[in-house]
């Protein structure tokens, strides 16, 4: 089996990635490796899993050093014309689709990256896999589409139509997206809705390393909402488990592409009008922890007290998330399961052999 994975040199993917060439499938990564965030850490990922930094050439697929079946191309997926190259070239049978402009609170200040990034880079990603009969796309959605929903925890059934910000409308944009090429073309996807990813190589834009660096250089924590606000922190290798497992359980590829209202049978698919070939998950812990539990836990894990600065609530930002994973249990047999006590004991150990693990 034949695999692109998108944004690969970012957290996410560089774990799937790792995960998908030790289970032995062939596997192409793509990343832009953009500056949204510190490009060495994403060089470093790369790095891990055997890419050069110095041998990084745009459009250039590279084979890695460590993994025979693992190659990289630094590419857009705003670059349309050598998109469609790579997959007519490639022949992929599955894509996942990480590769977005992250971060809830950088898209108030640059809505157009998230624009060019998750649509007009996702509609290129749709009209390759249409075109060359790819089997299954898999793609990141996120938590965040939730918005302030009063009902938790949050089902794949909830309405969500009412984002509070540009990343999660762009977000909510790209289930709408799949769901036409599942209609139009019969095309399997299946949208991921994460739920606050944590681990070894994280996303320095994000709570675990911000108040990891902050607890270690004795600097405030900027506490948000003054810390009534709660996440469904979820640890890293449940997430690649959850994307795995229904990669690879894919049931609704198997479906007779003529007949496709003969199938199907969950709850998303007995609602008016949802595509047999769409399908949609939370992959959560569905444990929320509040802010303060969090800080705490992080400061056991660290061996180190943090210096609490207390701000308003941010615009964009929601209160709490919570995923319900019925669905997920259901066709996966799987839940996310690793404490936020043992998942922050493993991301502390790496941190602090770590390049960020820099006092100052
Ligand atoms: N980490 C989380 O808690 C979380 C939660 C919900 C959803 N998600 C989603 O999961 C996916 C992966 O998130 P992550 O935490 O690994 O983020 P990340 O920023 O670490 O990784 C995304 C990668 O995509 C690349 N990229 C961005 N725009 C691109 C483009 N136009 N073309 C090619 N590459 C591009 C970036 O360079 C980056 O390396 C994203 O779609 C994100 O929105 C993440």
């Amino acid at each position: 089996m034949k695999i692109l994975v998108t944004g690969t040199a970012g957290f996410i993917g560089f774990h799937l990635a790792k995960r998908l060439v030790l289970d032995g499938y062939d596997l192409v990564g793509l990343d832009s490796i953009n500056d949204y965030y510190a490009v060495s850490l994403k060089f470093e990922r790369l790095a891990e899993s055997g890419i050069a930094q110095n041998e990084i050439e745009y459009g250039k697929l590279l084979q890695s050093k460590i993994h025979n079946k693992y190659r990289f191309v630094k590419l857009n997926l705003e670059d349309r014309e050598n998109l469609e190259k790579l997959f007519e070239a490639e022949k992929f049978d599955f894509v996942v689709n990480l590769a977005a402009q992250a971060g809830v609170r950088y898209s108030i200040e640059n809505p157009h990256a998230y624009v060019q990034s998750n649509l007009a880079g996702f509609v290129n990603v749709l009209e390759c896999c249409r075109h060359n009969g790819v089997k299954h796309l898999v793609y990141a959605s996120s938590s965040s589409v939730y918005g302030n929903a009063a009902k938790i925890p949050f089902s794949e059934t909830d309405r969500v139509d009412f984002p509070v910000s540009l990343y999660a409308a762009t977000k909510k944009a790209n289930e709408l997206m799949a769901h036409t090429y599942s209609h139009l073309y019969k095309l399997p996807t299946t949208g991921l809705r994460f739920f606050t990813v944590y681990g070894e190589w994280g996303r320095p834009d994000m709570s675990p390393i911000l108040f990891a660096d902050a607890i270690t250089n004795s600097e405030p924590i900027k506490v948000f909402n003054h810390g009534d606000m709660s996440r469904d922190f979820t640890y890293i290798d449940d997430i690649v488990e959850g994307i795995v497992r229904l990669l690879t359980n894919s049931c609704h590829c198997e479906l007779d592409r003529q007949a496709p209202e003969q199938t199907g049978d969950s709850d998303l698919r007995q609602n008016d009008g949802c595509s047999p070939y769409y399908r949609l998950f939370n992959i959560g812990n569905s444990q929320p922890v509040q802010l303060m539990d969090f800080i705490r836990t992080m400061e056991d894990a660290l061996g180190k007290k943090a210096i609490l600065k207390m701000y308003p609530m941010q615009a964009g930002d929601v209160k709490t998330t919570y995923a319900d994973t019925t669905e997920l249990e259901k066709v996966t047999h799987y839940k996310p399961s690793t404490s936020l006590k043992v998942g922050l004991e493993k991301f502390a150990k790496w941190y602090k052999n770590s390049t960020h693990y820099t006092e100052k």
